[in-house]
């Protein structure tokens, strides 16, 4: 979705906003631009790709500041008029903005109201905040020169006090060559500075390598950027005095060392994932750092995407381990449904800890009362603040719009919940630890062999090919792998553009097997214990109406070779951490074929990285 980048205090600072665009492209963005605060202020905007814009800006005059923006289009098709910067009528401020503004109707009535003439260049909520601040100016004096800094402070808390919605917003004023003013509701901003360089963005990953420690403003919270320091104010208006804390990722995290994309480069991490996740919190008789507010008798799962897939699998894992029963909702659907009884627990999950459906359920939540657990990557993102608790999966930037370790990550801390709760209910004893324990101390090296395995690759190119001109594809499952047919349809579906379903195996003679004709591609995900067998009927159910079925399964599994026109295997591990192994392949699979037909695996169309809207 949108990034804001802003530079003060640097000579190179259109160098700069091009860097940091760059480092924000992974998030999705159709449009682009970077506003220069000299004398007067100097913007360029683009449609398409950065490279349209990077041509626009190699003659301009040296700045000390200014602001960029990547727009990924809501308010308005993604033209060169919409994208941000945008500016006021007399371009003496320019604005960029990520969020929505909610009360925009009334704005734009306010402001025509007053100057009829007034011409909006946009079809965006965000120009009105370019015009408001100039009115506010204006009001002050005509000349911005006599402004002084409190004036205008005061100014940019009268416009935000008029904003609803969510917005993280910078704003530069012509004339004042070194300022930025900046505000942050319900949409991340974090800030830093060094003595002489200021740099304010709405992802951590445009300052990693330009700053060790940030600034993470809180909601509400507001001031100006300029060379020599950081003036911060709450939503009262009272001075804040922010502590800036260490920066959780490096340099190499956000780059591709040597991997052709990032997702490819993801799907490898899965291992260190694994590692990192599990360090410190699992030992063979002992959950640890695993904090649960209290044993709940009922808990509600929350996340979208890739997260509620992860969900479905935690939910499964926590019901079996633990007995408790476990709810899970789209994030975005929760609120509709009724309160849960007492002792509920909600647990929020989510790569990025920005998704806005995932933080709205999580603020539902909150105001119904019950205590909240978030399972997130970015420990510094809004719903990793927002929750009473946090398990942190560790999976380090994640780039890829395709969520990849992240789903690992996810399912691993659904897993420690899960076997957390199962030792305080006595259902998972300290020898089902001790045996997870040494099964998942192997997992990265199980992960390794396979990722590395020649003979997968082969299969793997082998089952690409049945996805040849193919435009339909289903994934199935039965119990836990469910999940893992849902993830890989998701997967297939948005970085091929190939159509793809999963659905639990049971269900597919009740209306999805009307579909399913000569040659269509059919991945079965296998499961444990008896649901196995009845997902060995469904691959012959789909294999008799001539569909091809390439069949996921661990090398122990004999009665799958009979089953299927292709049959993967990978090493043999823990049953609650076999689907682990299983996914990797299916990520595998979706990349090798979006590869060959195309397709930017990064960047698919039309999605964002990160969710900030609703
Ligand atoms: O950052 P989050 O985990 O909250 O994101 C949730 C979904 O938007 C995300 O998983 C999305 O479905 C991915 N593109 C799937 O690969």
């Amino acid at each position: 979705m949108c990034g804001i980048f802003g530079v003060t205090g640097d000579k190179d600072t259109t160098e700069l906003l091009i860097h940091g665009l760059k480092r924000m492209e992974y998030r999705g963005y159709d449009s682009s631009g970077i506003c220069l605060n000299n004398e007067e202020l100097i913007r360029k905007r683009a449609v398409g790709p950065l490279s349209n814009l990077e041509p626009l800006v190699v003659d301009l005059p040296d700045s000390k500041c200014g602001i960029a923006h990547t727009r990924w289009a809501t308010h308005g098709a993604p033209t060169v008029e919409n994208a941000h910067p945008h500016v006021s009528s007399e371009l003496d401020v320019a604005v960029v903005h990520n969020g929505i503004i909610e009360n925009e109707v009334e704005l734009r009535n306010f402001l025509k109201s007053d100057d009829k003439e007034l011409e909006f260049e946009s079809e965006t909520d965000s120009e009105l905040v370019a015009h408001l601040l100039s009115k506010e100016l204006k009001k002050i004096n005509s000349k911005i020169k006599n402004i002084t800094e409190d004036q205008i402070l005061s100014s940019w808390k009268n416009v935000i006090d008029k904003l609803e919605g969510s917005y993280a917003l910078a704003a530069v004023i012509s004339g004042r060559e070194d300022s930025i003013l900046f505000a942050r509701k319900f949409a991340p901003l974090i800030l830093s500075h060094d003595g002489k360089r200021g740099l304010l963005a709405s992802d951590v990953s445009c300052v990693v390598g330009l700053s060790e420690s940030v600034f993470y403003l809180e909601e509400g919270d507001w001031g100006i950027i300029k060379d020599l320091g950081v003036k911060i104010f709450n939503i009262d208006g009272d001075t804040v005095e922010l502590k800036p804390k260490k920066l959780e990722w490096e340099l190499g995290d956000a780059e591709l060392g040597g991997y052709p994309t990032f997702m490819l480069k993801e799907i490898y991490e899965q291992p260190r994932v694994v590692r990192d996740c599990l360090r410190g919190r699992l030992s063979r008789d002992k959950i640890k750092g695993v904090k649960i507010p209290y044993h709940p008798r009922l808990l509600r799962i929350v996340g979208c995407g890739t997260a509620y897939n992860a969900g479905l699998l935690a939910r499964y894992y926590i019901e079996q381990l633990s007995k408790i029963p476990v709810i899970l909702d789209h994030a975005h659907e929760f609120r509709y449904g009724a309160p849960s009884g007492p002792k509920s627990l909600v647990v929020g999950i989510s790569q990025s800890g920005e998704t806005a459906d995932t933080l709205a359920a999580i603020d539902a939540a909150q105001e119904r009362g019950y205590p909240t657990l978030g399972i997130v990557n970015v420990e510094s993102s809004t719903i990793a603040r927002n929750v009473d608790h946090i398990i942190g999966i560790r999976a380090g930037p994640e780039i890829g719009v395709a969520s990849t370790k992240a789903f690992t990550g996810q399912v691993l801390g659904g897993l420690l919940i899960a076997m957390k709760l199962g030792q305080d209910s006595k259902n998972f004893h300290r020898e089902d630890l001790s045996y997870f324990d040494r099964h998942a101390r192997m997992l990265p090296t199980s992960m390794e062999r396979m990722l590395n395995d020649q003979n997968i690759k082969t299969k793997l190119w082998e089952a690409q090919q049945y996805f040849s001109g193919k435009n339909h594809a289903f994934f199935l499952g039965r119990n836990t792998s469910y999940p893992i047919a849902l993830e890989g349809a998701l997967k297939l579906k948005e970085i091929s553009y190939i159509h793809a379903e999963g659905y639990a195996g049971g269900e597919l003679k009740h209306g999805p097997l009307a579909l399913v004709e000569e040659g269509t591609p059919i991945v079965v995900i296998a499961s444990e214990g008896s649901s196995h067998k009845k997902l060995l009927g469904n691959a012959r159910e789909v294999s008799s109406r001539g569909a091809k079925v390439i069949f996921i399964t661990h090398q122990e599994d004999e009665l799958a070779d009979s089953h299927a026109d292709l049959v993967i295997k990978v090493p043999r591990t823990h049953d609650l951490l076999q689907p682990l192994m299983y996914n990797i392949i299916c990520q595998l699979l979706s990349l090798n074929i979006a590869e060959e037909r195309g397709c930017n695996v990064d960047r698919p169309r039309n999605l964002a990285k990160s969710v900030t809207v609703e």
